[in-house]
């Protein structure tokens, strides 16, 4: 590998040298590329939850700069499915590399991203969940997220990349709200997917909707049919060239309790959470749950992008600088009708941050304050408070 790569830099350089002539002509923008592909179908039935991992998905290959990367989940007809009826829990991509003679797998290595929870936790590349019909990811140039780059591929190894759906069918359910929330005593589940049972003062969240459980029925709406769904990925990209500035990710959790240790531990995660429950608390006039964490950046940069990720019940997220600035603020748009993309009561998209490139910077070490706001008039099981940044 690492022989044939030396036979190709006198190619590659050649192929940079022309690539970087042709900026001043063509802005990136134009040479912006685009594919769409489908994940393997999953079949769905009302109620039934299905969280599965596909490993080696479809992916430009080469050495890229990611610009965007959107999703959706559609029927096998390619329509748009509404959240009511099929509610997108999570969907996750992973960048991993893997021996290029493994045939079992097990040399699977996750190459995380740079942010700061422990190994297993929130290192994936790109993700979001029922927000992803409204919430922009487009990156501007200069910048993009650099993948492929034969330089830093471990010898021996594919860069291959990984895509996790969590779906929920939610037709024909007795309490569709709470089927999203994965309310343990709506699927009727005391263990968890390892067989571990459930503590006692655990509501709901990711414990009790694991692939193959089902949310409480309508008993009068069970004839509704099997349904498959794909979920569709469009990423666009461009050619690697010398004059794109490539962006860190960096993923941070309001659950982070600071702790380090090697996530794969039998008493569960160490450090972020990844979701948490608002209880029903009201101090009047207001009914509100407001959770802050402090988080060390290792390394600073330039921010280009955020967007935080919270689920239904979700009022706000912002995140700070040691000062005190607001380095970004996202909201959930909540939708108000009947289609894909603006169904009623649920979060169909966060409002996002570009800052002006420059004009927010992050000190190396500096401490961030992360909060999240929740409307705690009701009870919400297994809520998130993420936020995503992006920086040069
Ligand atoms: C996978 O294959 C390797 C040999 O290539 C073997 O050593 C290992 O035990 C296998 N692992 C599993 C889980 O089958
Ligand atoms: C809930 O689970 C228990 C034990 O696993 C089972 O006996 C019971 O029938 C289930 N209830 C429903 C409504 O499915
Ligand atoms: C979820 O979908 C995957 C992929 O089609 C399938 O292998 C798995 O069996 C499904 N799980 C359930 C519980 O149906
Ligand atoms: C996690 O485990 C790996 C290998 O097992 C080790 O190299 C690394 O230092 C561990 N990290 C921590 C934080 O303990």
């Amino acid at each position: 590998m690492a022989f044939k790569r030396w036979l190709l830099l006198p190619l590659l350089l050649l192929l940079s040298v022309q690539a970087s002539a042709a900026i001043y002509t063509k802005p990136q923008e134009a040479k912006v590329q685009s594919s769409v592909f489908l994940s393997p179908k999953f079949i769905l039935t009302p109620g039934l939850a299905n969280n599965t991992v596909y490993l080696d998905i479809d992916f430009p290959k080469g050495h890229i700069a990611v610009k965007d990367f959107i999703a959706e989940l559609v029927d096998e007809d390619g329509n748009s499915v509404p959240l009511y009826e099929t509610y997108l829990h999570h969907w996750i991509v992973f960048r991993y590399f893997v021996r290029e003679d493994d045939k079992n797998g097990s040399s699977i290595v996750v190459a995380r991203n740079d942010g700061v929870c422990q190994d297993g936790a929130l290192d994936f590349y790109f993700g979001l969940g029922a927000e992803s019909r409204k919430t922009r990811t487009w990156l501007p140039d200069p910048y993009g997220i650099q993948v492929g780059d034969p330089d830093k591929i471990p010898s021996g190894r594919d860069e291959k990349w990984a895509l996790n759906v969590h779906a929920i069918d939610t037709r024909g359910v007795e309490d569709r709200f709470g089927c999203t929330e994965c309310r343990c005593d709506l699927f009727n589940v005391t263990k968890d997917s390892n067989g571990r049972p459930i503590r006692d003062n655990y509501l709901g969240g990711l414990s009790c909707c694991y692939d193959g459980t089902r949310c409480k029925r309508n008993e009068g709406l069970k004839w509704l049919g099997a349904r498959g769904l794909h979920l569709k990925y469009t990423v666009k990209w461009v050619e690697w060239d010398q004059s794109i500035v490539p962006v860190k990710i960096y993923i941070f959790d309001v659950t982070d309790t600071g702790e380090r240790r090697n996530s794969t531990s039998s008493q569960g995660l160490i450090g972020c959470q990844v979701e948490y429950d608002v209880l029903q608390s009201c101090s009047e006039p207001k009914c509100i749950d407001n959770k802050k964490v402090s988080i060390v950046m290792p390394n600073g940069g330039n921010v280009i992008y955020g967007a935080a990720h919270l689920h239904r019940g979700g009022a706000g997220s912002t995140l700070y600088g040691q000062d005190g600035r607001v380095i970004c603020d996202s909201v959930p748009i909540y939708g108000r009708g009947k289609e894909a993309g603006d169904e009623a009561g649920y979060v169909v998209g966060m409002s996002t941050c570009y800052p002006e490139p420059g004009s927010m910077k992050i000190k190396d070490g500096e401490t961030l304050v992360l909060e999240s706001t929740y409307n705690s008039a009701t009870l919400h099981t297994g809520v998130m408070g993420l936020f995503y940044i992006l920086v040069a």
